[in-house]
């Protein structure tokens, strides 16, 4: 698959919904969902616990089949797993027989990709994630955001499309997390990469994010959505985070308001 143009549909949710068959009653996750991730842009997902955001991030990677609607990538329906669509969760699953770097070669690896290619994909990624001097480590010797730094190395190895991350620094501590944040920001922007995020914080939304949604439960539906640049007064700035200002200010309590309503 070919890198599509900035602003082009790269992923298209339509008319998705997902019911989950469970030993008492069914539950509907998820309903009437439309979205259309663009290329080159970085999507965060906030609402409440319980509102299907995880849900959603399955069926967009593949993982779970939509009840109802379809869900297509470049135009072609999406049916399973595929490496064109990188995920990476909250605790990141790790292969922990392998060193860190195995860890980061493992999907070119798997491509077939040759060797010697795969050695210089597996330093560029590890360089980036800033963990070159830890490449023949095991991963069980490793802090908590050294891990998540390996399993997005990991995802980003495949060169995929497009990035799906769940909560992906919810575990993090308070300063792992900022700088987690900017180096994420720093890849997105210096790989042109498609990003959809869900984080159940709001700054990380509104400082990372050229676009929020904001959903509601019960079944879970998108109920807003900003077009955001904050994101950008981060880039270049000398202590690297976002200028908080009146208009920040605002839509932070609109969405507080939305959340807790
Ligand atoms: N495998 C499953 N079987 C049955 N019900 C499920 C399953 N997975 C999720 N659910 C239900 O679907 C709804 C949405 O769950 P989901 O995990 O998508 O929410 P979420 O927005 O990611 O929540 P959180 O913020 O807590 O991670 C919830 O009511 C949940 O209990
Ligand atoms: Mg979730």
């Amino acid at each position: 698959m070919g890198k599509e143009k900035n602003g082009e549909i790269i992923i298209d949710v339509q008319n998705v919904g997902l019911t989950y068959e469970t030993n008492s009653r069914p539950i509907t996750a998820i309903e009437n969902i439309n979205l259309q991730i663009k290329n080159g842009e970085f999507l965060c997902v906030l609402g409440p616990s319980g509102c299907g955001k995880s849900t959603l991030l399955k069926i967009i990677a593949g993982y779970l089949k939509p009840t109802i609607g379809s869900c297509l990538m470049q135009g072609e329906p999406i049916i399973g797993p595929d490496w064109h669509r990188g995920v990476v969760f909250q605790s990141p699953t790790l292969y922990p027989w392998m060193s860190v770097r195995k860890n980061v070669e493992y999907g070119p690896r798997m491509r077939g990709i040759p060797k010697n290619d795969i050695k210089q994909i597996g330093n560029h990624f590890l360089q980036q994630v800033d963990l070159i001097d830890y490449s023949d480590k095991a991963t069980f010797e490793l802090s908590g955001g050294m891990k998540q730094r390996v399993a997005l190395a990991r995802a980003l190895a495949n060169e995929p499309e497009v990035i799906l991350m769940d909560e992906p620094f919810g575990a993090l501590d308070a300063l792992t997390r900022v700088n987690m944040q900017t180096l994420i920001r720093n890849i997105w922007q210096k790989t042109n990469s498609t990003i959809f995020m869900i984080t159940h914080d709001i700054d990380e939304a509104l400082s990372l994010g050229t676009r929020v949604i904001v959903m509601s439960k019960n079944p879970g539906k998108i109920l807003k959505e900003f077009s955001l640049s904050f994101t950008y007064s981060a880039i270049g700035s000398k202590n690297g985070r976002v200028k908080v200002g009146e208009e920040y200010m605002r839509i932070k309590e609109e969405i507080l308001d939305i959340i807790s309503q």
